[in-house]
């Protein structure tokens, strides 16, 4: 496509789906190119995310969370996420170029106009785009702001093969972890994370209990826990807390893809009176409350320390592809950071 013409195409939700993000719950639709107002750009996109939560989000009974960055949906709404996009035109008077490389938050079409304020300059420096559009940052400051760890700490992290996973696995044993246990639910996929992530050890969701699983991986127990299953991933990681264990909570893909309804109600069972006993320390944390200084911080640190990173993700190409990279990221088929290349 070139700068000229007139249509572009965008994808928008054709359907409320049900217990199965299906491709046929989106639509592609050719519309003429936006064109932008007083201190808007024209970004050609070149890459964009594509999230789980975009199921719940175009839930029927969905409503806005706040930590959430992705809009509520309704039939007829284009979809959006973390895009990296060119600059086509710019104000004038705004910081950014024609041929510049922006960081903003309207994918999932191929053009977009978007306000300068909502833009943020790449460095000029190439970068792979899962380290820039993948969640290395959320799990950094994951890891960093939500919870200390510390030198020979025992680290667990649910769904280690996921977007924020497969980042938190790699950054806790930068951050001196001496071992480092994830989740998921294939044996390929834990071979996988074994060899590219350097986890030590990874326990299998669906096949036997998580807890005996961790009993055999970690038998003097846990330090740290990141979570982004809850249910019985987070009783299990409870159960095996070592005194001073510190547990930071991120997600509750029990709830968001579950079989049968996605929801933000994720229960789990935990012995408050363990937790008082052994020091427990167990909180929440949305990377998005930390916005840009987080994004920022991680970016330095990627220079300095990023080295050897493996920034995991499954890349579809062509928006064409972009319902059927939505439905295998929520069937769970995929690995990293998915991304679609335009
Ligand atoms: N707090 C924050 O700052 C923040 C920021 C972004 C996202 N989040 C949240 O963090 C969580 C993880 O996000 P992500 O983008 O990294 O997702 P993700 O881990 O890449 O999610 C996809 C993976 O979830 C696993 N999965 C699928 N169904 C599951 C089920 N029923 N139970 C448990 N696991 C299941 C599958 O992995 P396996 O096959 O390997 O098990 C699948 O590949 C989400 O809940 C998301 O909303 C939090």
């Amino acid at each position: 496509m070139t700068h000229h013409q007139a249509t572009h195409r965008e994808v928008r939700l054709a359907s409320h789906p049900g217990p199965i993000f299906l491709p046929e719950n989106l639509e592609i639709v050719e519309m003429a190119l936006p064109s932008p107002g007083p201190g808007e750009l024209l970004l050609r996109n070149r890459w964009f995310r594509v999230s789980i939560s975009t199921r719940l989000m175009a839930s029927p009974d969905a409503q806005a969370v706040e930590g959430i960055p992705i809009p509520t949906l309704k039939p007829g709404d284009t979809l959006a996420d973390g895009a990296i996009g060119e600059v086509v035109s710019c104000p004038p008077d705004s910081p950014f170029h024609p041929g510049d490389f922006v960081l903003h938050p309207l994918g999932w079409r191929d053009y977009a106009v978007v306000s300068a304020g909502s833009c943020t300059a790449l460095p000029p420096r190439r970068m792979d785009p899962a380290a820039l559009l993948g969640h290395g940052w959320t799990a950094y400051a994951a890891l960093t702001r939500g919870v200390e760890v510390r030198p020979g700490d025992t680290v667990f992290v649910s769904s280690g093969a996921g977007a924020i996973g497969s980042m938190a696995g790699q950054i806790g044993r930068k951050l001196g972890a001496s071992k480092v246990i994830g989740s998921t639910s294939t044996q390929d996929k834990a071979a996988w994370m074994k060899a590219e992530l350097g986890y030590d050890a990874v326990v299998l969701r669906g096949q036997g209990p998580i807890a005996s699983q961790l009993s055999q991986v970690a038998p003097d127990g846990i330090d740290v826990f990141v979570d982004m299953v809850g249910g019985e991933q987070l009783e299990a990681a409870f159960a095996r807390a070592r005194d001073g264990a510190r547990f930071v909570l991120l997600g509750a893909l029990t709830a968001e893809l579950n079989d049968s309804h996605s929801s933000i109600v994720a229960p789990a069972k935990i012995d408050s009176f363990q937790m008082i006993l052994k020091d427990i320390r167990m909180r929440g944390y949305s990377a998005d409350r930390d916005g840009a200084a987080a994004f920022d911080d991680w970016i330095t640190w990627l220079w300095e320390r990023g080295s050897n990173l493996h920034f995991a993700s499954t890349v579809f190409k062509g928006i064409e592809n972009a319902p059927k990279a939505l439905h295998e990221a929520c069937s769970g088929k995929l690995k990293g950071v998915v991304l679609v290349e335009l």
